[in-house]
């Protein structure tokens, strides 16, 4: 298979786009930005939030070639907080879902795109099941996003018949996820601190959410790239998740057990816009993709602190405190 993969160099795309190629398969990654954990991944350097209006060739004036069976769109900019405080950052990733679309559109190609469990809302109503996100509960500029960004998906199948598969993630972490510099991801963020016997912030000490052990989420990704590709199906909303609930500070005292320390846990109020309660319902995932998700958190952090310590190790913090 040929595949398309926007946001290639960020975390998923990274992961993804390394499984397929060692199964064999073709990547273009298209993104802003260089990888800075790969150089294996072809990648076109593009920014897919301009106003491009020729999809003849690619995206605007970058020749893609024709070969592409699919196109998975994860570029985007995917922190709720950072977008809380540029929301013009939320109007992007619309136009880069939709450039991304018109694309497809001008080759009938078929489309994943990377939505959230944002889109339910803060779960004062413990609402999970694919059909039930509820627009009028949108928290933050990001969720509008990937909400606009949905229904312009949705909207494409309407029209123009453009096959495709949605899926919302919640809190990926494992590997390719520690380039703090570009961007906080909580888990590594705590790792690095905890490492180094400095204090660590909780914002939410009743926040519950379900973390996503990165190969897991891949394999739904990958179960459901064979099912467009193939034609078995097409146009569903799955959650891929662990389909479980954990504190943030019962997944910092598993980083500290991992790294065989103490962690220094100061709690504050969860920030404006973040969602404090998500458990994935991931029945649908599992009859639609055979999703089977395989790591609990205390085993997925336990990989997680591995990979990242070697990781500094092998290259370096950016402020050299590896
Ligand atoms: N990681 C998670 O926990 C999680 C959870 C829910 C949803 N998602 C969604 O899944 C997708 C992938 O997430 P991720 O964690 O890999 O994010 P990431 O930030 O690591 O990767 C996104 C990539 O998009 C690229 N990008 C941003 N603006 C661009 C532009 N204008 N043109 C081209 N490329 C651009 C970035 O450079 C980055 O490499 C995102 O759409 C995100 O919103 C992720």
């Amino acid at each position: 298979m040929h595949i398309l993969i926007t946001g290639s160099s960020g975390q998923i795309g990274t992961n993804l786009g390394l499984r397929l190629q060692s199964e064999g398969h073709t990547v273009l990654g298209v993104d802003i930005r260089r990888n800075t954990w790969t150089n294996d991944i072809e990648t076109v350097y593009q920014d897919l939030s301009m106003p491009y209006r020729d999809f003849t060739r690619g995206i605007g004036n970058v020749v893609y070639p024709h070969d592409i069976d699919i196109v998975v769109h994860f570029a985007a900019h995917a922190k709720v907080h950072e977008l809380v405080e540029q929301p013009y950052r939320a109007m992007e990733n619309i136009t880069m879902t939709f450039n991304t679309l018109e694309f497809c559109r001008s080759r009938s190609l078929p489309i994943i795109f990377g939505s959230t469990r944002e889109v339910y809302g803060d779960i004062h109503r413990y609402i999970t099941e694919e059909s039930h996100a509820d627009f009028a509960f949108t928290e933050s500029p990001y969720a509008a996003s990937k909400i606009s960004s949905e229904a312009l998906v949705y909207s494409y199948a309407a029209c123009y018949d453009i096959p495709y598969l949605v899926m919302r993630f919640s809190n990926v972490y494992g590997r390719y996820d520690n380039d703090l510099e570009r961007m906080e991801r909580v888990i590594p963020l705590f790792i690095r601190k905890i490492n180094r016997d400095e204090p660590i912030i909780v914002y939410g000490e009743e926040k519950v959410l379900d973390f996503t052990y990165v190969d897991d989420c891949v394999a739904g990704v990958r179960a459901g790239i064979d099912l467009l590709v193939e034609r078995r199906d097409k146009n569903h909303t799955v959650n891929l998740a662990y389909g479980q609930g954990n504190s943030l500070v019962n997944m910092a005292h598993f980083i500290g057990e991992a790294l065989g320390k103490t962690p220094d846990i100061t709690i504050q109020p969860s920030r404006v816009g973040e969602v404090t309660h998500y458990i994935a319902n991931i029945g649908k995932a599992r009859a639609l993709l055979g999703y089977n998700p395989q790591t609990p958190l205390r085993e997925g952090i336990h990989k997680s602190v591995a990979w990242s310590m070697n990781w500094w190790r092998e290259h370096g913090e950016a402020d050299g405190k590896a």
